[in-house]
């Protein structure tokens, strides 16, 4: 694993960086892919999670007393529609009263600017939320801000984003507005191309996924 000055946790795990490969291939079909995206989120979640607020708390075994461990943060996982949703699954396994706030954003094909089409949030939200925003492709970054900044606005400081690959203009572009949040990413690639795509990158996740 690699962490930056600026926050960007690599996962160079080989189960991880095996299961980035198959998702890469062109040739991969959408079913296997799906499969692949659900196992390689399970993983950075994992890995981005380790940084959760924890208290202990006492556990009777059949033996006797043992310490132990609950979590104590207020995690709120925000996947952002539709491609983020392969994140939310397995994070909502492992964190099953994770309170789960979707962000709906489309990108303008043209002008790569993020459009919101959804986002229903409570007026306020705990002093100890801890928020996971979840996308797989982080590219120029739009998106990334965009549901980042519903949750900022509202006063929450612990915000983490998770996403399979990276381009280094979108970590640019999230780091220059939100320097505090903490990004975790199965790798970070070398650009985007004129479409805004980043390279090699995987192509269109939200297309692989659903077969679209
Ligand atoms: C893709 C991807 C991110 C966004 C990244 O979604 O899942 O949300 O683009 O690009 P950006 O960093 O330049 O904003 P898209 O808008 O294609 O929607 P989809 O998931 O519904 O396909
Ligand atoms: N969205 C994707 O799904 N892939 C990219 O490479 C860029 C944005």
């Amino acid at each position: 694993m690699t962490t930056t000055q600026t926050s960007v946790k690599v996962c160079d795990h080989p189960l991880i960086q095996q299961l980035l490969t198959r998702l890469r291939d062109y040739q991969t079909p959408s079913s296997e892919f799906r499969a692949k995206a659900l196992q390689i989120s399970r993983y950075l979640v994992y890995e981005a999670m380790r940084g959760l607020g924890v208290r202990g708390s006492g556990v009777e075994t059949p033996l006797g007393p043992a310490p132990g461990t609950v979590l104590s943060d207020y995690v709120i996982l925000a996947p952002v529609l539709r491609a983020g949703l392969i994140l939310s699954e397995p994070a909502q396994d492992m964190i099953p009263n994770a309170r789960i706030y979707h962000v709906g954003l489309k990108r303008d094909e043209q002008t790569l600017q993020a459009i919101s089409y959804y986002a229903k949030l409570p007026d306020s939200l705990p002093p100890d939320s801890h928020v996971y925003v979840l996308d797989p492709m982080l590219a120029t970054g739009g998106s990334a801000c965009a549901a980042i900044s519903l949750f900022a606005n509202l006063g929450v400081s612990t915000i983490e984003l998770v996403s399979f690959v990276a381009a280094p203009e979108g970590i640019k572009k999230v780091h220059s507005q939100y320097p505090n949040v903490k990004i975790t990413v199965g790798a970070i690639d070398q650009q985007l191309n004129e479409h805004g795509y980043i390279l090699p990158g995987l192509g269109d996740a939200g297309d692989r996924i659903f077969g679209t």
